[in-house]
Formats: C-alpha cells, sequence, structure tokens
C-alpha cells in the first residue's frame, strides 16, 4: 500500500522547478496546431489546497511557491523584471486563485489541462486510491471528459500502450513518488521502452537528489540512456541549500519520502530548443528567492547528439 501522498508537499521547491519546466515545455509544444498526447506517469490528485491540513503539516509551501511569490512581488514594486518562465510560472498559479491569494495550488495534471487545445489529449496515471478518486472528481467537475482520461494503474506499465501518439506529437512527465526503490530502475526502463515506440516524443522525469545510492545513480544513468540512444537531454537541478546549523555536511537529506529534501531535478528528452536558455535565466532569480544561507546551487547542463 503506498503512503505518499503529494498534498503534504505541493508547492515545495521541488514542485517549483518542476511545474516551471513542464509550463515551459508545453507551452512550446503548443506552438504548432498538430494535436498533442501529453501524459502524466503519476498524476497525484491534480490539484491542492495550501491552506488546509496536509499542506499545513508539512508548510513546505512556505519555503517555496509561497517565498516565491513574496520575492516576485517585491521585485515588482522595485519595477524589475522577472525572468520570462518564472512570470508564467507565477501567472499560472494566479489563474487557479483569481482571488490574488495562493490558497490553491495547480499540480501537473491541472497544468496541463489548463493547456489543452481542443485536439490534445491528457492522459493521467494515479494508483493511490483517494488520489485517483479526487483526480477523477475533479477531472469530471472540469467538464473536458472527452479530452481526459484518469487510468487508475500503473504509468509504468500503462505508457507503453499509449505511444507512440496517433499524430506523432506529444510529451511524457514521469514523477514517481520514489517510494519503492524500484521506482528507480523502472524510470529508466521505461523511459528506454518508451523511446524506443516514440523517439521523437518530448520526455520529462523528476528526481529526488537525496542520500540514497539509486538515486546518486539515476541521475547519472538517465545522461547516459539519451547519449545512447542519441536523443538530446537537459539535465536542471536546483539545490536550495541548508540553515548554517544543519551543518555542511548534510547536503543532502536521508530517509523515507524525502523528508527534508533540499535538491532536485528535472531530466528531459528531445527538450524544446529555448528550454535551456530559458531556465538559464529563471533558475538564477528563483534560487534567490528560495535559497538558504549554506550550500545552494542551479546547474543546467544539456548534450545534443
Ligand atoms: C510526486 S506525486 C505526483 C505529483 C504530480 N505529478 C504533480 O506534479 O502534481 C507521485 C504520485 O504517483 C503515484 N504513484 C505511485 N506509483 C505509481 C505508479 N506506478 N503509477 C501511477 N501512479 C503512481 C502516487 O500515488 C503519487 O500520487
Amino acid at each position: 500500500m503506498f503512503s505518499y501522498r503529494h498534498a503534504f508537499h505541493a508547492g515545495n521547491h521541488a514542485d517549483v522547478l518542476k511545474h516551471l519546466t513542464w509550463l515551459a515545455i508545453l507551452r512550446y509544444l503548443g506552438q504548432k496546431d498538430t494535436a498533442l498526447q501529453i501524459v502524466d506517469t503519476h498524476a497525484g490528485a491534480g490539484q491542492y489546497r495550501l491552506d488546509q491540513d496536509l499542506a499545513r503539516t508539512s508548510g513546505e509551501s512556505d519555503a517555496g511557491i509561497l517565498r516565491l511569490r513574496a520575492a516576485a512581488e517585491a521585485a515588482a514594486r522595485q519595477g524589475q523584471h522577472l525572468p520570462e518562465a518564472v512570470t508564467d510560472y507565477l501567472d499560472t498559479v494566479g489563474h487557479f486563485n483569481p482571488d490574488g491569494q495562493a490558497r490553491v495550488y495547480p499540480g501537473s495534471p491541472w497544468i496541463s489541462q489548463m493547456l489543452l487545445r481542443p485536439q490534445d489529449k491528457l492522459k493521467l496515471f494515479e494508483v493511490h486510491p483517494t488520489d485517483a478518486r479526487l483526480l477523477s472528481k475533479q477531472v469530471e467537475e472540469l467538464g473536458k471528459g472527452r479530452q481526459i482520461d484518469v487510468l487508475r494503474r500503473s504509468g509504468f506499465e500503462g505508457l507503453k500502450g499509449l505511444l507512440p501518439p496517433p499524430s506523432r506529437r506529444g510529451a511524457v512527465l514521469m514523477d514517481p513518488s520514489y517510494e519503492l526503490k524500484t521506482d528507480y530502475p523502472a524510470v529508466l526502463e521505461t523511459l528506454e521502452d518508451a523511446l524506443k515506440r516514440f523517439p521523437t516524443g518530448t520526455y520529462a522525469v523528476w528526481y529526488p537528489v537525496i542520500g540514497r545510492p539509486e538515486a546518486h545513480t539515476l541521475a547519472r544513468k538517465l545522461k547516459a540512456l539519451g547519449t545512447r540512444l542519441q536523443r538530446p537531454w537537459l539535465q536542471a537541478e536546483l539545490n536550495v541549500g541548508l540553515q548554517p546549523e544543519e551543518g555542511t555536511s548534510a547536503k543532502v537529506a536521508q530517509g523515507q519520502h524525502h523528508a527534508g529534501m533540499r535538491a532536485s531535478g528535472m531530466h528531459l528528452i528531445n527538450p524544446p530548443f529555448p528550454l535551456a536558455d530559458q531556465l538559464r535565466q529563471a533558475l538564477p532569480w528563483v534560487l534567490t528567492a528560495l535559497r538558504e544561507p549554506v550550500g545552494a546551487s542551479w546547474t543546467v547542463t544539456e548534450q545534443s547528439p
């Protein structure tokens, strides 16, 4: 039985990196009229309340989206311009909060559904019984029934049957909770299989940077996979750092469910070409807003075969 619930973590620094990047990918892909198939292999509940129990228990959004919003408001008062990807991400969160408060946080399915055009399709996999039920209910309320499917089965297994998409255009977000050690090899196996079925798709994998051997090797193996299959890749990491009293030796967190996780990454295969520059402009700004005093950093590395 899975115990991970994304509602505890919604809007944290990892979501900021993931959702800012995912949004930039979908904006780019949406510039061409051809239909897109968007797949979220690990969808979560859809959208989250930041002012209610689960999110307040952890308070992770305080040091994530809420801190970023406050920094953006301060920058606006001083007449500063924000990087385009940051503005777009904050405006998207704002779109779900028309009263100007940040009470609602859009998870990846909600960002994706916001950008759906009539010709596009969205496939959402979720196995947690409660979150799958919440997701189905929220999707039903959207009234976009024919465009969005909620699939209550493993996204690792289900992705195969969806590739290649009929229009040969599509993007896949793979965002496991890494609650199971087997998630690490499953990401690599699923991605390799998907790339064989649909080599030109855009793939985005989120991963934690934590003190587990499997996590250390995943980022490296993802790069090696792209290189071996001769696909362009891009890897972006954001490390928000530590408080001085937390000690410089504990740069990455140990333990279940990444409690205290300070860093994470997005690995992209076949990224849109402007994305590296967009992230190189956005991440320094994000880091200035979210950083703790010790050891904060960002990186963007890429390779084209
Ligand atoms: C990190 S959360 C997803 C968050 C979401 N992508 C977002 O950005 O808003 C991971 C989700 O994957 C679900 N999950 C775990 N294993 C799964 C699997 N094999 N297939 C589909 N969903 C899975 C968990 O229940 C959890 O809701």
